[in-house]
């Protein structure tokens, strides 16, 4: 059913609200001012919303939802706000992936990465767990219509064992931070995106080291393990992933500034 919209907004108005938002320091004021508009279904709920972007909480986190591969991905306060440059993770995976291949992605989030891949593959057998239960619940809601299965707990912790040697492709947007570089995020991820979401240990490897030491016993042979992570890191990432048995390669895409490095488990 669509929204109900019982309220108008003049000209004036709406110069009032891309003012408030451009003086809090919204770049993108029109277009967010737009948003805004179109979401609320009361004055009331508009006014509320706008003020609470004025004061810096993410605009997706306030409308409940994210764009991410053309897709609407519901985002609820304190989740992980699912990234363009993930998109390149996605087109990556797409790449490798047939229809019908067996699919897990870890550290799912909102489920975004899993819930796009379906978009595009078509049918494919879909696996997501995350430890955080507000993205679980997110992500239950984006892959329910993928009839994806979503689990609640410690990376593979939660997956059936009959998957065990058997995936084909293994995604992980891990959190890949530092922890000292958390203080230099934007506001909006450091302030309103819970930290396990970005948290990545010392050198920002924890979590990535952890998905890499037990791909090979869940990857089929053949199959892929994905990460996203930074130029910076990716030669580290390379090594962990060389250590426990993948064969690795580097992708890079400089328009979404993303790094993807993608591990194969050998056939033999
Ligand atoms: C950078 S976010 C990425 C979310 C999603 N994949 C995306 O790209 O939008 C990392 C996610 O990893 C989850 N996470 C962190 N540690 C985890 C763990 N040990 N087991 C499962 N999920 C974990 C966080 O809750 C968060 O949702």
């Amino acid at each position: 059913m669509g929204k109900q919209i019982n309220f108008y907004i003049d000209a004036e108005t709406e110069k009032c609200i891309i003012t408030r938002l451009r003086t809090a320091g919204c770049v993108f004021a029109e277009d967010e001012a737009r948003l805004l508009i179109s979401e609320a279904q009361t004055l009331g709920i508009l006014a509320d919303m706008v003020e609470r972007r004025a004061a810096g909480f993410p605009l997706e986190h306030i409308i409940g939802w994210a764009d991410f591969c053309g897709i609407r991905i519901a985002v609820e306060p304190g989740v992980f706000i699912p990234r363009r440059r993930t998109e390149f993770l996605v087109q990556q995976a797409a790449y490798l992936a047939m229809p019908g291949d067996i699919i897990v992605d870890l550290c799912c989030g909102t489920g975004a990465v899993g819930a796009a891949l379906a978009a595009v593959l078509g049918w494919i057998e879909l696996y997501a767990v995350d430890i955080d239960p507000t993205s679980v619940r997110c992500a239950r809601r984006n892959i329910n219509g993928v009839s994806g299965n979503v689990y609640e707990g410690d990376l593979y912790h939660p997956l059936p064992t009959k998957l065990r040697g058997c995936v084909h492709i293994l995604v992980a947007n891990a959190p890949y931070v530092p922890t000292e570089a958390i203080k230099l995020l934007p506001q909006e991820a450091r302030k309103y995106e819970v930290r396990v979401a970005l948290d990545g240990g010392a050198e920002g490897l924890d979590v990535q080291r952890r998905v890499a030491a037990e791909a090979l016993s869940w990857l089929a042979p053949g199959g892929h393990l994905l990460v996203e992570t930074s130029q910076r890191q990716a030669l580290q990432t390379v090594e962990i992933f060389a250590q426990n048995g993948l064969i690795p390669q580097v992708t890079n895409c400089d328009e979404l500034d993303a790094t993807v490095v993608i591990g194969t488990r050998p056939f033999l």
